[in-house]
């Protein structure tokens, strides 16, 4: 994928991801979600496989539900948390684009 971080890449720290919740990540060449719920620490692609909107809102905050779904703001698609699968909303049997990281020391990495 083009864009994609090099490995070693800090994307955020964990300590700036609400619990449970997600932030864009602290890169730009490719817009990149970093989701938090507990141990549980997963980055994707920050486009909606519906529409092609950001999961994120402006401000950066995310809607994670139940600590399991992140939920798009524009038109409600849900998606799972861990796997990135869509579990219900417009999106269909789609699923977002994971990015392979890693957590060390607090600090997200691309892997
Ligand atoms: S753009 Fe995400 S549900 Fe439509």
């Amino acid at each position: 994928m083009s864009g994609e971080p090099a490995p070693g890449t800090v994307l955020k720290r964990l300590d700036e991801i609400p619990d449970p919740g997600g932030a864009p990540a602290d890169y730009d060449a490719l817009p990149i979600i970093v989701l938090r719920s507990g141990d549980t620490v997963r980055a994707y692609v920050n486009v909606c496989p519906h529409a092609g909107r950001p999961l994120s809102l402006p401000s950066g905050k995310t809607l994670v539900s139940e600590g399991r779904y992140v939920i798009c703001p524009f038109h409600g698609a849900s998606f799972e948390l861990g796997t990135g699968a869509c579990a219900g909303g417009p999106a269909g049997k789609s699923r977002l684009k994971p990015v392979a990281i890693e957590v060390i020391e607090g600090e997200v990495r691309a892997r």
